[in-house]
């Protein structure tokens, strides 16, 4: 049981891949294939991708088979993130073998670590492109046309995508990601991720707004806010006459988005808890449409391991942080993120974790072992020492009580009535609706009223509970 929550929550988190899908991929000259690996920031970004090769004439297939341009958008946050990449890649050889006209590129976090050493250890490999560097792909592929293997991955200052339109992949078309902000400036010791997106930079506030705009008058009826600290968004505005004319931060922008139609749900991610502000919970209480649930990754319940990952906050703070949402919204969902068996961490500071977990029963979490990544200031300053048996000894005891904290807070939703965003059919049958509530929760339900449709609010009271779905009907 506990392992396959874990798989579920691997495979959501950075197992996950996807063929993007075009009307009719033979309206165009050229066909492309990409697949996504890692966080939603990835996924938002081969979205940018497939609208700049779009406009050079290629149409996005399912089929890698008959494609002339593969693209594998990668992570790097975990080793077994990587090796999945790496697998993936000898799937493509035998294709390539048999159609070496076929170009395969590598994007993302994995292209920006390993740069031209990519091509070395990888000879299939042709394009090597970082996230800040996709502008710059239909310049590579001419190259790469031309036989010449071609790698960009300057990181920008101030690249943010804010004027490119993203083609929606394989959407439902009520619920979608917006990037507001890319890099990060935190330097949490285990994390790869400022080497591989480097420095922090928001995006145009006004680009946004534009945006979810659009995405509203065509449908969609949910937006997930994204960035790597969503917390520290702050946009100013170019200086006008010399005068600095205006800026937006979080809170803002929130109220922003909130305010372009009570139908549309607003909803983030993620967000740091040194950063969310008491502006930050008051803007969500205020506006029924910004979802009750926030992601609040804890890493460790314990000060002195907070301290090593340097992520300048104590338990307490933490803890204060959850109190606090609690007090302005009581029916706050939470979720969190944890790594176990950090450097150094005692069998003592492993239980502060359970204990922090017990304090603030997440309904859910995404948990995972140390892996330690080349060139991080972990890896550079810390002994990768606590044994792999162990690692996996603690993590088994956090799913374990994690599972009993998820199953409990869904069995407390039974005889609840929630509003609920129909997404769409469940996975398991037709007959039944699929959507989420305001906390995030997956509630499932028969298609009782043959006038709805997906994007429609309906209300659904609770009858039944497992540890990840609400079952329901509609009232
Ligand atoms: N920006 C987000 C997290 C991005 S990475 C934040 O700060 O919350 C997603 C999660 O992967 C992290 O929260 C952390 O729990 C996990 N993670 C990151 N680096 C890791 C590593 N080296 N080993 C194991 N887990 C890691
Ligand atoms: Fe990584 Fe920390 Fe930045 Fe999150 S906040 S992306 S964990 S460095
Ligand atoms: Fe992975 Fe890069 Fe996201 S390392 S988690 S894809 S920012």
């Amino acid at each position: 049981m506990a392992e396959t929550l874990q798989k579920v929550v691997e495979e959501n988190r950075q197992g996950e891949a996807y063929a993007p899908f075009a009307e009719d991929p033979n309206a165009f000259a050229k066909k492309f294939y990409i697949e996504s690996y890692g966080c939603q920031m990835n996924f938002s970004d081969s979205e940018i991708v497939a609208s700049i090769l779009h406009n050079e004439g290629f149409g996005a297939t399912r089929n890698f088979e008959e494609a002339d341009l593969v693209l594998l958008n990668t992570c790097s946050i975990r080793e077994k993130a990587e090796q999945t990449v790496r697998n993936r890649l000898q799937a493509f050889r035998k294709v390539k073998d048999s159609n070496p006209g076929m170009l395969i590129g590598v994007l993302g976090c994995m292209a920006e670590r390993l740069k031209a050493k990519f091509l070395e250890e990888e000879k299939l490999v042709d394009i090597v492109v970082g996230p800040d560097a996709y502008r710059s792909l239909p310049g590579l592929i001419t190259e790469a046309e031309g036989g010449q293997k071609t790698v960009n991955v300057l990181l920008s200052r101030d690249e943010t995508y804010a004027d490119i339109s993203p083609v929606r992949l394989d959407s439902n078309g009520v619920t979608a990601f917006v990037s507001i902000m890319r890099g990060c400036n935190n330097m949490c010791t285990f994390c790869v991720v400022p080497f591989t997106r480097g420095r922090e930079r928001s995006r145009d506030a006004e680009s946004i707004l534009n945006e979810c705009k659009d995405l509203f008058e065509r449908g969609f009826r949910e937006i997930t806010l994204l960035g790597q600290n969503v917390d520290s968004y702050y946009y100013t505005y170019p200086f006008e006459n010399g005068v600095e004319t205006r800026n937006v931060n979080f809170a803002q922008l929130l109220e922003m988005v909130a305010l372009i139609s009570p139908l549309l749900r607003i909803r983030f991610s993620t967000s740091h808890p040194k950063d969310i502000t008491d502006d930050v919970l008051y803007t969500m209480a205020k506006y029924h449409n910004i979802c009750k649930y926030i992601h609040l990754p804890v890493q460790s319940g314990n000060t002195r391991i907070l301290a090593l990952m340097n992520r300048t906050y104590t338990r307490e703070w933490y803890l204060n942080k959850v109190k606090r949402i609690k007090e302005i919204m009581p029916d706050c969902g939470l979720s969190t993120d944890i790594i176990t068996g950090f450097c150094t961490e005692t069998e003592e500071e492993h239980q502060d974790t359970l204990s922090v977990m017990e304090n603030c029963r997440f309904d859910m979490a995404y948990m995972f072992s140390y892996s330690e990544r080349p060139g991080t200031l972990a890896a550079r300053r810390y002994e990768d020492d606590i044994a792999e048996d162990v690692k996996k000894r603690r993590l088994e005891e956090i799913i374990k009580l994690q599972n009993n904290h998820s199953r409990e807070n869904y069995l407390m939703d039974i005889g609840k009535t929630f509003e609920v965003l129909i997404e769409g059919n469940s996975k398991r049958t037709d007959q039944d609706w699929y959507g989420r509530n305001s906390q995030n929760k997956v509630l499932v339900f028969p298609k009782t009223d043959p006038n709805l449709k997906k994007g429609d609010y309906v209300h659904v009271k609770v009858l039944r509970a497992t540890s990840a779905t609400l079952i329901g009907e509609m009232v």
